[in-house]
């Protein structure tokens, strides 16, 4: 495909769908137009085509294709810079981003009557651009109807202020999908867990042990929670041991031995049987 860039027709082996600005920068070596947003919204990739500024990033090959296109490298003429550039190093000699920091805007002034109220793009169609050029903080710019636009002090007219201006900003912004899955998994096991909380937990074991021709069998029992409940029910189990087992009870309450957890029963009994 062939395109026209800084007044020379150069022909490129790519994709007509690529982007302008890759087209410049991986195929042409002008490397003057930078990406920035990637959206169109940041300047940082601006190209002039056929006399009107436009973003080269979000620029397919295709749509330049017959069209004149001037990126930062074809601006000077003749060996003389172009106005823009004259001004930009006028009002900012090449420093130190971390000795210095004195940014500068570049303006345009259109006339005419807005068709597209975008706030992302201005559509320059039917619109007269009458004006253009460059304020840095603390001067002010004279605009084509005599109204001032004025960086830093206030000016006349329309004021631009830097405001809170800093030289680096770090935004982010993030979504993790997964947040509220595990955050309803949380919720899930908490609810689960509350029944344990009200549940009453107790321990019963019984050993047996060799009593001349019977058997001594020893109960005992462990309860965390609700204990006087569980001496009923201890005792209820112990009599239903020694009923089912034919013999005796016979209450022996420092005979319980430790458990099969080794912790020492709450309750205890020893039950003969024959
Ligand atoms: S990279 Fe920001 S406008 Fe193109």
């Amino acid at each position: 495909m062939i395109v026209e860039v800084n007044g020379v027709e150069r022909a490129v082996e790519v994709a007509a769908d690529t982007p302008l600005l890759y087209v410049l920068r991986n195929d042409l070596g002008l490397v003057g137009s930078r990406y920035g947003c990637g959206t169109g919204q940041c300047g940082a990739c601006f190209v002039i085509v056929d006399g009107k500024a436009m973003p080269s990033c979000d620029a397919p090959l295709w749509s330049v294709a017959g069209k004149s296109v001037t990126t930062v490298e074809g601006l000077a003429k003749g060996g003389a810079l172009h106005p823009v550039q004259k001004a930009l190093l006028a009002e900012q000699e090449p420093q130190a981003m971390l000795v210095e920091f004195d940014p500068i805007i570049r303006f345009s002034v259109w006339e005419g009557a807005l068709t597209d109220l975008s706030t992302n793009r201005l559509d320059t169609t039917g619109l007269d651009e009458v004006s253009s050029g460059i304020v840095g903080a603390g001067r002010t710019a004279d605009l084509a109807d005599g109204a001032a636009l004025a960086a830093g002090d206030a000016g006349s007219g329309a004021t631009i202020s830097f405001t809170e201006l800093r030289q680096y900003s770090v935004f982010q912004v993030g979504r993790d999908a997964g947040v509220p899955l595990v955050l309803a998994a949380a919720i899930l096991v908490l609810v689960g867990l509350l029944p344990a909380l009200y549940s009453s937990r107790r321990k019963v074991w019984v050993r047996a042990d060799p009593d001349g021709d019977g058997s001594l069998l020893r109960v005992g029992g462990l309860a965390m929670q609700r204990k006087p409940q569980f001496e009923e029910e201890f005792d209820r189990l112990v009599g239903a041991l020694v009923s089912s087992a034919g013999g005796r009870r016979a209450p022996d309450p420092g005979a319980g031995g430790p458990g099969p957890d080794q912790r020492e029963p709450e309750e205890h009994e020893k039950v003969q049987t024959p």
